[in-house]
């Protein structure tokens, strides 16, 4: 056959493969979601996500200088808060001698060099289970976005780096954004949410932090998992609010979409590869039905293809250990 153009030439061997490959993931890539729970020497596994465990800030910091040796440096905390101290207006996210903000300065104090990226939204703090006030049944907009405000300052205060905005309340990125710099953190990032998608994939995520809804679903504030142009609009809107990073949320069913936003942004995207991602490719392997490894790198490739700069991810710390062990 005289073919002129043999595209197997190129993957010829393993070198003149590497040679051509057009996408990595490097530990610089990743930021690794943790979940941090009142109490001393506390390790509690959570069931649907083999290998996390929600650990006490003691234990925490050991887990943390694990991942540091290893090359993971940003990490976006998630606080357990007991039933005790839920309520309807998520007052607890806001006290500084809570739980997570007394983490985040601990974290800081021990590891002036690593990058914390903290969530703001109710849900964790909420009697609701929601993200935003409920009123009658209904998700308070307007109303929401003080306590957010309140709760980004806290976390600001106590040494976040970059806030991150998860509850998809309208206006927040902006409001949020004002409400640091009138109190002098102009310094501090926003990673919004940008794209957050109302998905089935979160499962594994509400039992870590037994944050699901009490009632309802967030189909009113999350997105409609069969929209695309509606996620340009909410880049549109958050970056003229200020956002320094924008987010799609799932990762995995919704490549299209970090495509879409890489392609008309000029701003860093990260992508969120979420529990139920992380648990499908997990009871998979724990099966035997695929090669859970291979599938994990081949996952967090995906993103960087798609076009994310970032991707949040529950195999942040195996994948680092993986890359160490292939490269010797
Ligand atoms: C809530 C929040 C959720 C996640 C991050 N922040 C869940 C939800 O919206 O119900 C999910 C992360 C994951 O599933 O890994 N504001």
């Amino acid at each position: 056959m005289n073919l002129t153009r043999r595209p197997r030439r190129n993957r010829k061997s393993e070198v003149i493969r590497n040679m051509v490959q057009e996408n990595f993931v490097t530990v610089n890539d990743l930021i690794f979601p943790i979940f941090v729970v009142e109490g001393q020497n506390q390790a509690i596994p959570i069931t649907s996500m083999p290998g996390i465990s929600r650990f006490s800030t003691d234990r925490m910091l050991d887990e943390i200088a694990s991942c540091v040796e290893l090359g993971v440096k940003a990490f976006a905390p998630f606080p357990v808060i007991s039933e005790d101290k839920k309520d309807r207006f998520a007052m607890e996210s806001y006290n500084k001698e809570g739980l997570f903000p007394q983490f985040i300065a601990e974290v800081k104090k021990n590891f002036p060099d690593v990058v914390l990226m903290t969530d703001v939204a109710m849900d964790p703090y909420s009697s609701d289970g929601h993200d935003g006030i409920v009123d009658n049944g209904e998700i308070l907009n307007d109303a929401t976005l003080d306590i957010l405000a309140k709760m980004a300052l806290e976390q600001a205060r106590a040494g976040a780096d970059i806030i991150g905005p998860s509850d998809m309340m309208d206006g927040r990125v902006g409001f949020i954004r004002e409400h640091l710099d009138k109190n002098g953190f102009s310094n501090v990032a926003i990673m919004s949410y940008t794209a957050k998608y109302a998905s089935a994939f979160y499962g594994p995520f509400r039992e870590a932090l037994d944050s699901a809804p009490k009632f309802g679903d967030k189909k009113t504030y999350q997105m409609n998992p069969a929209n695309s142009r509606e996620a340009l609009l909410e880049a549109e809107l958050d970056t003229l609010e200020g956002a320094d990073y924008l987010m799609v949320k799932p990762g995995l069913p919704y490549l299209d979409i970090i495509k879409s936003l890489r392609d008309n942004s000029h701003l860093p995207i990260a992508a969120y590869n979420i529990s139920g991602e992380y648990a499908m490719v997990k009871a998979a392997a724990a099966n035997g039905w695929i090669d859970g490894e291979k599938a994990m790198a081949e996952v967090l490739l995906s993103f960087k293809r798609a076009g994310a700069d970032i991707i949040l991810t529950y195999f942040a710390k195996e994948f680092a250990q993986y890359l160490k062990k292939m490269n010797g």
